[in-house]
């Protein structure tokens, strides 16, 4: 029985295209045609119909853009960043590696994103310690800045961008958005990878399109974005010799690499349509299923592109059945599923840190499950999945 992945990499057939005349031309390095060439077509999808124009460099991994992007906002020690709980390490790492402070924002129950109302407490909290916000307050004693603020659009849900910017804009301290999971989401008719001062994708093996393993910031301001190319090249001067004057990184992406990105470019849209049905379907199964509810868009404005169909099992009411049991039930059958992210505040590495919110993100773990969700299920993998749903719940 071949194994059913909850994710996995779908080529569109035109990849190899881009990858032979990288290799034709010998442009195999970390700049070329095929880099410049994504790094536009990721710039003009996200656009789409938003009157501002948007800039893209394209780099190793999302976790790099993130980590640039905190770079750039001058994140350091003893400063705090205010990032969404409930996600992947990806997220809060970058906040280490600058040994700042991490404040955990809960989740709301709509999205399962950042709880707008846990994050006005929390930064509340953290200018009554002393905490500052750059060209606004100046920090006390040995605090430093509050400087920026995480929000992640988890499974590829838009998260609550109206509130969030809202505070955004009133306490002066800048959105990093974390659209890793995103890239075909919409917040109100604008793309998920728009809404930070700069945003990070990525493009894992797992996303809804793969680098084999990739990522890109973005950003409207072209500042930051040539800042980001730069850095991502060892931050290299002007100069004949090598030189530098600053701190860089070897994070930027290779013209090979992004000779599959330009690939799956051509099949975006598709690969939005296919997991949309996907999650059309399972919503289409669980509807009569009593104690499971999926993560759905809470009003017309929200448009996911459902990379994971996610739900959430209440035992109370499925007479006992919990997220474990339909888990172990799928691997048994050779079908791969996964609990929910595991919020980082409980993450042995982040032990004691501060978390605002009154635990819905918690909840979310302990019941959550992903379920298989790869634009490239087959008919015949949909039978086997739904043969042990039917099993579970209907029998
Ligand atoms: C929410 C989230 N943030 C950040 C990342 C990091 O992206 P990457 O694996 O490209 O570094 C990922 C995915 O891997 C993610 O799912």
């Amino acid at each position: 029985m071949d194994k059913i992945w909850l994710s996995s990499p779908h080529m569109g057939g035109g990849e190899k295209k881009y990858v032979n005349e990288a290799f034709d031309t010998n442009w195999v390095a970390p700049l070329g045609p095929n880099v410049t060439g994504f790094e536009n077509d990721l710039s003009s999808y996200v656009k789409a119909n938003d009157s501002q124009d948007y800039y893209t460099a394209a780099l190793t991994s999302g976790t790099a853009a993130l980590h640039l992007s905190l770079v750039m906002l001058g994140v350091t020690h003893n400063d705090v960043v205010l990032v969404q709980s409930f996600t992947f390490c990806g997220t809060t790492n970058p906040v280490v590696y600058q040994g700042a402070k991490i404040a955990f924002v809960d989740s709301e129950r709509d999205t399962w994103n950042m709880d707008p109302i846990a994050l006005k407490e929390a930064i509340v909290t953290l200018i009554g310690q002393g905490y500052g916000i750059p060209g606004k307050k100046e920090p006390q004693g040995n605090k430093g800045y509050i400087r920026a603020i995480m929000p992640v659009h988890l499974y590829g849900m838009p998260a609550k961008m109206d509130e969030l910017e809202a505070i955004s804009k009133e306490s002066g301290i800048p959105i990093v958005e974390d659209a890793a999971e995103a890239l075909g989401s919409s917040y109100n008719g604008k793309m998920c990878g728009t809404f930070g001062v700069m945003s990070a994708l990525s493009f894992n093996g797992n996303k809804i399109i793969t680098t084999s393993g990739g990522g890109a910031l973005v950003s409207s301001n072209n500042d930051y974005v040539e800042k980001a190319r730069f850095l991502s090249t060892q931050a290299r001067d002007n100069a004949p010799h090598y030189q530098h004057s600053q701190i860089g990184y070897n994070y930027r992406m290779s013209n090979i690499v992004a000779g599959i990105g330009r690939g799956q470019m051509e099949v975006l849209n598709d690969r939005v349509a296919q997991r949309r049905a996907n999650n059309q379907r399972y919503s289409e199964f669980f509807a009569n299923v009593e104690g499971v509810e999926l993560q759905t868009e809470p009003n017309a404005g929200f448009y996911s592109n459902f990379w994971l169909t996610s739900i959430i099992i209440d035992p109370s009411k499925t007479g006992g059945i919990d997220r474990e049991f339909v888990r172990l039930e799928m691997e048994k059958e050779n079908t791969e599923c996964r609990p929910l992210w595991k919020p980082m505040h409980l993450q042995p590495v982040f032990e004691g840190s501060e978390f605002y919110g009154s635990g819905v993100c918690v909840e979310l773990f302990e019941k959550g499950l992903c379920l298989p969700s790869g634009s490239n299920l087959r008919e015949d993998e949909f039978e086997r999945i739904f043969e042990v749903l039917n099993r579970i719940f209907k029998k």
